[in-house]
């Protein structure tokens, strides 16, 4: 069957990331017909707009997007074009799986966790002004609908891929209202789900115990800042922003995307490592039920990982982006089923 998926190849190392998936992705059997939009810094510099619409009009036409990383403007500037996609296309579950891979050592072993973010409010509601000068109020934004919303995607998650716990991660001894509500509206969607375990956890403690001891996890919910946060912690465990996978699901449509951000520091140098970006590939192939091809790439992709003579500057290597990508082709090649 033949998909047309939006891809948006974003700035700094994003060219280079999605350039060599969607290669290895054309090489893997796939019919896909790529539908090319741009969207962030360098399009906002062509066209005035950081986020045309007809970017957004191609993953509703879609229903599927890979997505390279877009550049934020620190302090000043438009406003995330990232926070923007998730919330006008309601794309509300920010799913993050976070695992050791074969071949690359940290300190931690049995890392297999999985994070939930909340992906359309909280601090990212973007309302923020100056009261008078020199004092500014950002808002945070909790609502009831959105918090069961997503605890009802983790809890139906965790039941349907065998997870055991889920534990939601809050400031609600602070935020008494906001994080208040966000963990009332997760109790009463966790009820439902008996067979769940379900358990709670301040958010600076949850850092602690996941640097010291991240195999006792299994699926984190939190809301939207937290998340974002968290989850650059837990690719830390694993090995770095390189290696984590997400994706952003809405009812009908979804846009996959690494953790990770632009790079500025290595773009344009061939240095990125395109793993994190093939794995959100991955989790877009089993939504599209490509779960054969995915499966194939996944293999090849371990085998390269574990045998450790390619590997890009992040993981100790000295492989561009471009030559990791091709010995997972040639291991693919390899191991075709004939
Ligand atoms: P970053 O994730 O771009 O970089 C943090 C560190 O991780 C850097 O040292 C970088 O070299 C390294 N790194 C990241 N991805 C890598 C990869 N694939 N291979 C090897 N090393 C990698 O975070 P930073 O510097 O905070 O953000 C830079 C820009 O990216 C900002 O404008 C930010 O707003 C944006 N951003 C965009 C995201 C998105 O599009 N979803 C997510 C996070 C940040």
């Amino acid at each position: 069957m033949k998909h047309c998926i939006t891809l948006i190849e974003g700035d700094g190392i994003g060219p280079e990331v999605t350039d060599a998936v969607v290669r290895l992705l054309d090489r893997s059997g796939l019919e896909i017909d790529w539908d090319r939009e741009n969207a962030g810094t360098a399009t906002a510099k062509r066209s005035g707009q950081p986020l045309p619409k007809r970017v957004l009009d191609s993953i509703i036409r879609n229903h599927v997007a890979l997505k390279g990383p877009i550049e934020t403007p620190i302090g000043t500037g438009f406003a995330s074009v990232n926070v923007e996609i998730r919330r006008s296309l309601n794309l509300y579950a920010n799913l993050r799986p976070v695992c050791n891979l074969p071949g690359i050592k940290t300190p931690f072993t049995n890392v297999d966790l999985i994070v939930v973010r909340e992906n359309t409010e909280d601090l990212y509601s973007g309302l923020e002004h100056e009261v008078v000068a020199g004092v500014v109020e950002s808002l945070k934004i909790i609502t009831a609908k959105a918090s069961t919303r997503i605890a009802q995607f983790a809890f139906s998650y965790a039941q349907s891929n065998s997870r055991n716990r889920v534990t939601a991660v809050h400031k609600a001894n602070i935020m008494k209202l906001g994080d208040g509500l966000f963990l009332e509206s997760v109790r009463s969607v966790g009820r439902k789900f008996k067979n769940i375990d379900y358990d709670e956890q301040i958010v600076d403690a949850a850092c602690m115990h996941l640097v010291m001891n991240p195999s006792k996890f299994d699926v984190l919910l939190l809301p939207n800042l937290y998340g974002d946060i968290v989850s650059d912690l837990c690719a830390g465990l694993v090995g770095g922003l390189g290696l984590v996978p997400s994706a952003n699901l809405g009812d009908d449509l979804a846009a996959f995307e690494a953790v990770h951000g632009t790079a500025p520091d290595i773009a344009g140098m061939q240095r990125a490592n395109p793993t994190a970006l093939l794995l959100s590939a991955l989790l877009m192939l089993h939504h599209l039920n490509e779960n054969a091809i995915a499966a194939h790439i996944l293999t090849a992709l371990n085998t390269v990982l574990r045998s450790g003579k390619v590997r890009t500057p992040d993981l100790g290597g000295t492989a561009t982006t471009g030559e990791f990508i091709d010995a997972i082709s040639q291991e693919m090649e390899l191991k075709a089923p004939r």
